[in-house]
């Protein structure tokens, strides 16, 4: 740990397991999320990313250990909250991120609970949504979106808090390669701290520093994996794709 920078997230022996299941998901996990950190989040389907992700933001109460946010444990729904004012997830499935009829207020609704008032909300939701190349969009009715524009929406919604902190799990799941590329502009001209969940190795390296897997419901840094990208030709050679080892 870089004892320079102040812990922004930190777990201690996180054990959670859904109702039901045999094994736990997170078992005893230890987890540290400096400011500054940009952390890469990989693995098989089924080893607790999400899960991981909901159990920070307290969507998901472990069973035993703490959560930790600017080094205050979190122990009742305020001190969740506050985390979930200042840390923005960007949910696996935009369906579930998405709620208000239309996407401007979809967009406006984080910074109106954060207290801007309605026009300053419509004002920060209009700026985010032309950052994110979404300008036109805004009377349209979100359940009509394709899933590409959902996750562009919610990703609008999530950056219109400003938040110090970005969990984005998938981000580019389901998006064109120019949208993709875009998003990767995007989070390389921001200088959040964040944690992305992705199976896109290209996309992780190229917008994180740090690899990390969750194994046995530990986290693992997998910081001697050597990403890289590959120049050939096949067909479709020029769309981002993946190759097995
Ligand atoms: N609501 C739930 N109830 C019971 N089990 C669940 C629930 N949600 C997830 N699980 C199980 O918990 C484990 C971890 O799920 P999780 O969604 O965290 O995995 P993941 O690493 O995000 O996977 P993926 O890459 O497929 O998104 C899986 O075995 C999953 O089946
Ligand atoms: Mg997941």
């Amino acid at each position: 740990m870089d004892q320079s920078r102040p812990p922004l997230l930190e777990l201690r022996r996180i054990c959670f397991t859904y109702p039901g299941a045999v094994r736990p998901v997170l078992d005893a996990m230890d987890f540290c999320f400096q400011s500054g950190d940009r952390m890469g989040l990989y693995g098989p389907n089924g080893s607790g990313k999400t899960t991981l992700l909901h159990v920070i933001m307290g969507l998901l109460r472990p069973a035993s250990g703490e959560v930790y946010f600017d080094n205050a444990p979190c122990r009742v729904e305020k001190d969740f909250a506050q985390v979930r004012r200042s840390i923005g997830l960007l949910l696996q499935n935009a369906d579930d991120q998405l709620f208000n009829p239309t996407v401007l207020d979809d967009v406006a609704f984080g910074p109106l609970n954060l207290g801007l008032s309605p026009d300053e909300a419509r004002a920060r939701a209009v700026e985010t949504m032309d950052y994110l190349g979404l300008s036109g969009f805004e009377d349209r009715l979100t359940h009509r979106l394709s899933g590409g524009e959902k996750k562009l929406v919610s990703l609008a919604g999530v950056l219109a808090m400003r938040p110090k902190a970005l969990l984005l799990d998938e981000p580019t799941n389901g998006l064109d390669p120019e949208t993709r590329d875009r998003i990767i502009a995007i989070l390389n001209n921001l200088e959040t701290s964040l944690i992305v969940i992705s199976h896109d190795w290209d996309f992780l390296d190229q917008t994180t520093s740090t690899f990390l897997t969750i194994q046995n419901g530990r986290m693992v840094r997998e910081d001697g994996h050597a990403f890289h990208t590959h120049v050939h030709s096949h067909r479709f050679g020029a769309q981002p794709h993946r190759h097995r080892p």
